[in-house]
């Protein structure tokens, strides 16, 4: 079987930037990779050219400019979806009307909590697979560590911890870090704060300039995160602190991109992850490889929703409990993004 693939938001992988990385050539190049078991048929974009010269990149046959007629006139198997996080959710929605099988859709899942559960709850009513492209979990330095954790390596896990510019556009990824460290368990609580003046749109979504949050998950295992100017405060990009050792990714100091004090060890050794540090290479395509081999295989890709939502629940709550000064308990039962909102309502005044 060969899966048809069609793409909604091509971008131009010449502007990459913060406001414009062309994820979807990214997409493009991991199912460039798997040969003749999917087709990439068609892709739309409402700049025509960028869909143009996407299309010719990839030798993709059909352009659009418009995703409705493009869902209309094709019969797809998988599209992805590579635009801004505003527009996930009707997208991922008309998408799955549309009748696809499978949905790979950039991350963060979307602009609100309660998109993020209506959207996922959709694609099971409909039978399809909806993935969320977190592809850090196919990175060496998080997955070895993650093998060295199960291992036993640093003892009994205790806290997961994080430093990175936001709760929410980069921190996604962190938070879904935190969940696969700690084996998707659901967090229980948490309690956030964001010092936020000056604006800050990321994808044109407000990220607060600096967040402070602590968590626990139902297992009892913490989480702590600082984003801003408080990014090192953890010292690296993730800290998994076991009952007898550490585990540092990305460490600020220099050496490996993967450390780790050993349980019963004094010292910080480097483990060889190879040619993969925090961001790639090959990451993407890795994590188009999963989604394809999941539809073909009939199993859930480790991307799947509801991993998504376990990462996105705690993400949201942060910035409510920074509205409502308290602690969160979840099920999160704000379905809005309460940073928008406190600027829109004045709260929050980001000049
Ligand atoms: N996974 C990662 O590590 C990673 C890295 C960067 C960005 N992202 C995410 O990827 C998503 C896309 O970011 P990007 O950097 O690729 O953006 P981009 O600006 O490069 O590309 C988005 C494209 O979507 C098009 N578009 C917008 N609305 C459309 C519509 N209704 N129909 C068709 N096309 C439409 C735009 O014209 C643009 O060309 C964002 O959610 C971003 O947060 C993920």
């Amino acid at each position: 079987m060969q899966w048809k693939v069609g793409f909604i938001g091509t971008g131009d992988e010449r502007r990459a930037g913060p406001m414009g990385y062309g994820m979807a050539h990214q997409h493009a190049k991991g199912y460039q990779l798997l040969g003749d078991r999917v087709t990439m048929t068609c892709c739309c974009d409402i700049v025509p050219e960028r869909v143009e010269r996407f299309s010719t990149l990839y030798g993709i046959p059909r352009t659009y400019g418009s995703h409705h007629d493009m869902l209309r006139q094709e019969k797809l198997d998988l599209v992805s979806i590579c635009t801004w996080p505003h527009s996930h959710y009707q997208l991922v929605m008309d998408t799955i009307q549309a009748g696809v099988k499978a949905v790979h859709c950039e991350k963060p899942m979307a602009f609100t909590w309660g998109e993020c559960r209506s959207m996922t709850a959709a694609a099971a009513e409909h039978g399809v697979r909806l993935t969320f492209n977190h592809q850090r979990r196919f990175g060496a330095p998080f997955r070895q560590a993650k093998e060295l954790l199960d291992a036993g390596e640093i003892g009994k896990l205790e806290q997961v911890q994080w430093g990175a510019g936001d709760v929410y556009d980069y921190g996604s990824h962190n938070w879904d870090m935190c969940s696969y460290f700690n084996d998707h368990t659901p967090v229980q609580w948490v309690l956030g704060q964001v010092h936020y003046t000056e604006e800050n749109f990321v994808f044109n979504v407000h990220n607060e300039n600096q967040a402070s949050a602590i968590w626990q998950y139902e297992n009892g295992v913490f989480g702590l995160l600082s984003t801003g100017l408080g990014r090192n405060l953890v010292g690296c990009h993730h800290r998994i602190i076991g009952s007898e050792g550490e585990i540092a990714i990305g460490p600020r100091w220099d050496g490996s991109v993967l450390q780790i004090r050993k349980r019963g060890g004094s010292q910080f050794e480097d483990v060889d992850c190879g040619e993969d540090h925090c961001h790639g290479p090959g990451y993407v395509e890795r994590a188009i490889a999963d989604v394809v081999a999941a539809i073909e295989n009939g199993t859930e890709s480790e991307l799947c929703a509801a991993n998504a939502l376990l990462a996105s629940e705690p993400m949201f709550a942060a910035w409510e409990s920074a509205r409502r000064r308290c602690r969160i308990e979840l099920p999160l039962n704000h379905d809005g993004n309460a940073l928008d909102e406190m600027v829109k309502n004045g709260e929050l005044s980001p000049g």
